[in-house]
């Protein structure tokens, strides 16, 4: 197997895989990781990833990421740093399968990785590439799960960490997070889409290695969220898969995996994909609608600070997955994702607010005909419920007048009698 190589999705110019760059020296476009054929059928591909098993164990391949290293990042060998992340559980809850109408769902919770969000799958191949071109300090533009995970990764790395945040705009966990982690933590006035400049412009300046999901590596560990999905339904591919669309790394990662998974006879066929914008942070929705005419950039606006970005990165890369899925954007408002969040965490599931978007989404495409109930849908939560809980507050204490799934606490007297009335009227089937 040769090694693989960095290719720009715009020009065609390739770089080396040890080149710290990430952009196209020649352009300035994305770049994208290109493998060589595994060389193995995909029957024997899926045997040596089944054989690995879902967890456990020590090593590289009690990670669910580099379980599957061969069409991840085939050379890291010695150099990977893994926590161990991924094996996240694909869930059937009935209360959120029928609240979205179709009894099918599943729930790929991405909220139980290390620190609570899916980016722990790119974080790991990045600061395990971070380390492999000799990077002396790491640093990315977060809207807090990002900067987590970067966090805690260039902990684990003993690597020096900048984490670039909007000021007031990320969720209170995620901001401690990245503080406890140690990671030098900046905050500016002004939306995700000025910090990742910024960032980005430190990466060409100081020379810092940059992690956000600009960075094909990090796409690369994304990727094995559908990779483990397939795998846990016995390589037999869902009708949809619904993801939380902001800064479109995940999209374009899962289109990455999904057209590489058919290229080398993993599966058969292609799920569709289905990327749900916040209504207020919508531009991929916006030029969806259009055909993909023209790229959009907005003024974010939504509640769910996760996917509160206007001018994704990862545009370009996005489109073609869309593209290659026979996929489709959609956009929900943030009471909807509010709503859909009140069913997922009430199910005992519980997710952050970006994460019910997928569950938003889902139930608008079954309610406008284009995903049939009888479909196989498996909508990712992205993000742990404790990574928000202002969101919970918000939405169980202080909106008035209350919505209808809205949980107050009850203050009592410290009396017995009170707590037998609690308990009848705990009782009492929800009205
Ligand atoms: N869900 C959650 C919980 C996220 O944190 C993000 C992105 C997304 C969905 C959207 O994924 O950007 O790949 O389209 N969070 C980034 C961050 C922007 O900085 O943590 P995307």
């Amino acid at each position: 197997m040769s090694d693989p190589s960095q290719r720009c999705t715009a020009s065609g110019h390739e770089i080396p895989e040890l080149d710290p760059r990430t952009r196209c020296p020649q352009c300035g476009g994305l770049l994208e990781i290109r493998h060589a054929p595994p060389g193995v059928s995909g029957a024997a591909l899926r045997r040596l990833f089944d054989e690995r098993g879902g967890g456990g164990g020590t090593g590289p391949h009690a990670s669910g990421v580099w379980r599957f290293r061969e069409i991840v990042l085939p050379t890291a060998a010695d150099a990977i740093l893994t926590y161990p992340e991924g094996n996240t559980p694909l869930l059937a809850r009935r209360a959120v399968a029928e609240w979205v109408g179709a009894p099918g769902l599943l729930l790929k919770h991405e909220g139980h990785n290390p620190t609570g969000s899916f980016k722990d799958r790119g974080m790991t191949v990045g600061v395990t590439q971070a380390r492999r071109v000799g990077a002396t300090a790491v640093a990315c533009a977060s809207t807090g799960n990002t900067g987590a995970a970067l966090a805690a990764y260039a902990a684990l790395a003993g690597l020096p960490a900048l984490v670039i945040v909007p000021k007031g705009q990320v969720a209170l966990g995620k901001l401690a997070q990245a503080l406890a982690y140690g990671a030098r933590t900046l905050v500016v006035a002004g939306n995700f889409d000025r910090c990742l400049e910024l960032a980005d412009q430190a990466s060409v300046e100081l020379g810092v290695y940059l992690l956000n999901s600009i960075n094909p590596f990090r796409l690369e560990g994304q990727k094995t969220i559908v990779l483990e999905a397939l795998q846990q339904l016995g390589w037999e591919p869902p009708d949809w898969i619904v993801v939380p669309a902001g800064n479109l790394g995940n999209t374009a990662a899962f289109g990455k995996a999904l057209t590489e998974a058919r290229e080398w006879g993993l599966v058969a066929r292609l799920p569709r994909i289905a990327a749900v914008q916040a209504a207020g942070a919508a531009p991929f929705a916006l030029s969806f609608r259009e055909g993909f005419a023209r790229r959009h950039r907005v003024e974010p606006r939504t509640l769910a600070t996760a996917i509160n970005v206007g001018n994704p990165a990862s545009y370009d890369r996005a489109v073609r997955a869309i593209r290659e899925t026979d996929g489709v954007v959609i956009a929900v408002p943030d009471d909807e994702i509010l709503e859909a969040k009140a069913v997922v965490d009430a199910a005992g599931v519980g997710c952050e607010p970006a994460s019910a978007a997928s569950v938003a989404g889902a139930r608008q495409l079954i309610r406008a005909g284009t995903v049939r109930p009888g479909d196989r849908i498996v909508a990712v939560l992205t993000g742990h419920l404790l990574k928000d809980p202002a969101a919970v507050t918000h939405y169980h204490q202080e909106i008035e007048p209350p919505p209808p799934r809205a949980n107050r606490p009850v203050e009592i007297e410290p009396r017995l009698s009170d707590i037998a009335k609690q308990l009848t009227a705990a009782r009492l089937p929800a009205s």
